[in-house]
């Protein structure tokens, strides 16, 4: 099956299409850092046979946390607790990658900036709107993050700009309505993005991939829909970035027809108008479905999120029948259950 044929990308080889996408744990301590729920959490599904493991949203500034036990990077600290997920994960032939995130107005806490004064909800309170020296000292923050990331050793790194962040509020004219050079057209509104880019690029290794999460569409009349980010993802691999992960929503409170594979459409899209891998997510839990995204040229890989947080070893299930698959050695004896 071509879901669980290895993938070369740079010099980095994932075994398999099968990602684990972020996904917050909400149990590191006030400070941010990891501990023994973590490694286990992503070391079972390591040794379970997912091909990329993407590390939760991880802050880059203690505001922009999504609640008070986000992971964080925004200290040096930060890094050895990330390395032993990172050296764990790779010790059983996983590849590795973190979700650097912002959360911006849909942040816990008080202090909530964001590009313009105007909340989430009601539930959440009145943001700050960011001045330039806030968004020159933040981009600062997201390059010290990714010093940090590289130096923990994750092979991937990702910038959240979806469901509604910081990144996502600045893309969105629902949530951006700033007058400077940060506001305004479709230009404007990613340059916040792409000075966050260049500036990761300085310290994230050419040799590494660089991958983005985008939300394809508001659901909203005048919101953001998949045409402007054929757009950004265009610009986005002009700057460099090798993966477009295509999620969507999370910028105003909005009910989402879901159905298996319901983003998959989005990530096709940009697929084929851009020519750059894409990530599909969203309710894709069966194999089938998840060959045929692959098979089908639909997106480069499929991400699987409460169905790898309800089983772990999704991979060895889906592949106990092939047996030029990984298995981990020590389950060997468990791979055939008609033989003892
Ligand atoms: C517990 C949980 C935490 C999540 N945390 C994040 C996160 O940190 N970053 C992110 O981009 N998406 C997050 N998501 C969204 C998932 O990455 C994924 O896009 C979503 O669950 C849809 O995929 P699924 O239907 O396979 O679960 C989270 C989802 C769940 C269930």
């Amino acid at each position: 099956m071509k879901l669980f044929e290895s993938y070369k990308i740079k010099n980095i080889t994932l075994r398999n299409r099968v990602v684990m996408p972020a996904m917050c744990q909400y149990t590191a301590d006030t400070d941010g850092f990891a501990n023994s729920w973590h490694q286990l959490h992503y070391g079972s599904r390591a040794v379970g046979g997912v091909g990329l493991i993407i590390v939760e949203a991880t802050a880059v500034e203690k505001r922009g946390r999504l609640s008070n036990h986000d992971l964080g990077i925004w200290s040096d600290q930060h890094i050895s607790g990330l390395q032993a997920i990172v050296d764990l994960c790779k010790s059983q032939g996983a590849c590795i990658g973190i979700q650097l995130a912002h959360a911006g107005r849909k942040a816990w806490g008080n202090e909530l900036v964001a590009p313009s004064g105007i909340e989430f909800s009601n539930q959440f309170p009145n943001p700050q709107a960011l001045s330039k020296q806030d968004i020159a000292e933040i981009i600062e923050a997201w390059k010290k993050g990714a010093r940090r990331a590289n130096q923990a050793g994750f092979d991937l790194l990702q910038i959240h700009a979806a469901h509604g962040y910081l990144i996502h509020q600045f893309l969105s004219p629902l949530a951006n309505q700033r007058h400077d050079e940060y506001g305004g057209s479709r230009e404007y509104r990613l340059r916040f993005l792409l000075e966050i880019i260049a500036a990761i690029k300085e310290e994230w290794p050419a040799e590494k991939i660089l991958s983005v999460r985008l939300s394809a569409s508001d659901y909203l009349p005048g919101g953001l829909e998949i045409e402007d980010h054929v757009y950004i993802a265009q610009v986005l691999k002009e700057q460099g970035v090798d993966i477009i992960d295509v999620s969507s929503g999370g910028i105003l409170p909005v009910n989402i027809e879901t159905y298996p594979g319901y983003q998959v459409k989005f990530a096709e899209q940009i697929k084929q108008a851009v020519d750059i891998r894409t990530i599909a997510v969203g309710l894709i839990s069966q194999v089938e479905l998840a060959e045929e995204i692959i098979a089908n040229q639909r997106a480069d890989f499929v991400a699987l999120g409460r169905e790898l947080l309800r089983n772990p070893y999704w991979v060895l299930h889906a592949t106990e029948r092939l047996s030029n698959q990984y298995w981990p050695e020590q389950y060997l004896r468990a791979r055939n259950f008609t033989k003892v």
